[in-house]
C-alpha cells in the first residue's frame, strides 16, 4: 500500500492533513513565540512518523517535546532521537505518566472501540487549549479490518475507529473539541489511513 515517504504508516494524503495541522499549531497566536511544539504520539510503531514531524518543525526553526506511548507488541525497535520521550505500556493504563501541554496529539495505537474511546478520553485533556488532536484511520473502507490485539485478532476487536469518533459525539457541538479537519485519500488503492482532526477548546 502506498505510503508518503516523510511519515511512518501515513499515505501522501495523511501527510498533507498533517502538514496542514501542524502549520495550524505553528502559526497559533499564542504559541506563535515558543521555541518548541509539544507532540504525543500514541503508537509510535518504527517511529516514522516521529521523525517526519520532527523533521518538519525544525524545517520552520522550531524544535520538538516528543512523548510516545507504545505497547511494542509486534515487537518493533523504535530508534527515536536523544531527548524524545517513550512511554512503554499498553495506551490504556499510562496515561498518568504523560505531562499535560501538548500542540498536537496523534491517537494511533490500538484502533479497536475501546481503546479509541479510552485514548481520545484519556489523552485529550492533556491537549493545550488551542492546540490539535488527530485520530488515524477513519478510512471508512478500512473500519472492520482486523488488527493484532495482544496476540488475538477477531473482528469485534478490529478497526472501529469511526464508531468510537460517533459514540464520544466529537463530530456535534462538543464541550472539549470542535471538528477541524477529516480527509483520507480517494485512490482505490489506499483503503486504509485517514486522519479526523479536532482542536482542543
Ligand atoms: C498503526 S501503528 C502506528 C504508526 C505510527 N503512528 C506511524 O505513523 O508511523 C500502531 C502502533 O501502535 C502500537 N499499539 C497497538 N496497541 C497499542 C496499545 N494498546 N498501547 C500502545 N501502543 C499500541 C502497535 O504496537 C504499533 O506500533
Ligand atoms: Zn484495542
Amino acid at each position: 500500500m502506498p505510503t508518503s515517504d516523510k511519515y511512518g504508516l501515513m499515505t501522501t494524503r495523511d501527510a498533507e492533513i498533517l502538514e496542514y495541522c501542524l502549520d495550524v499549531v505553528i502559526t497559533h497566536k499564542e504559541f506563535k513565540c515558543w521555541k518548541e511544539r509539544a507532540v504525543l504520539e500514541i503508537g509510535v510503531h518504527t517511529g516514522g512518523t516521529a521523525l517526519g514531524i520532527k523533521k518538519y518543525l525544525e524545517a520552520h526553526n522550531l524544535g520538538i517535546n516528543y512523548w510516545g506511548i507504545e505497547n511494542s507488541q509486534e515487537g518493533q525497535i523504535h530508534k527515536l532521537w536523544n531527548g524524545a520521550h517513550v512511554i512503554y505500556g499498553d495506551s490504556l493504563y499510562v496515561a498518568d505518566k504523560a505531562p499535560f501541554g501538548f500542540q498536537l496529539t496523534l491517537i494511533d495505537g490500538c484502533h479497536c472501540l475501546t481503546h479509541v474511546v479510552m485514548d481520545f478520553l484519556q489523552y485529550a485533556p492533556l491537549s493545550h487549549p488551542g492546540g490539535i488532536i488527530l485520530i488515524h484511520d477513519c478510512h471508512p473502507e478500512c473500519q472492520g479490518a482486523y488488527q493484532n490485539h495482544d496476540g488475538f485478532s477477531r473482528k469485534e476487536i478490529g478497526v472501529n475507529v469511526r464508531k468510537a469518533v460517533d459514540l464520544l459525539g466529537l463530530r456535534v457541538d462538543h464541550p472539549m473539541v470542535e471538528l477541524l479537519i477529516e480527509g483520507w485519500s480517494l485512490d482505490p488503492k489506499d483503503k486504509w489511513g485517514g486522519l479526523i482532526g479536532f482542536i482542543k477548546k
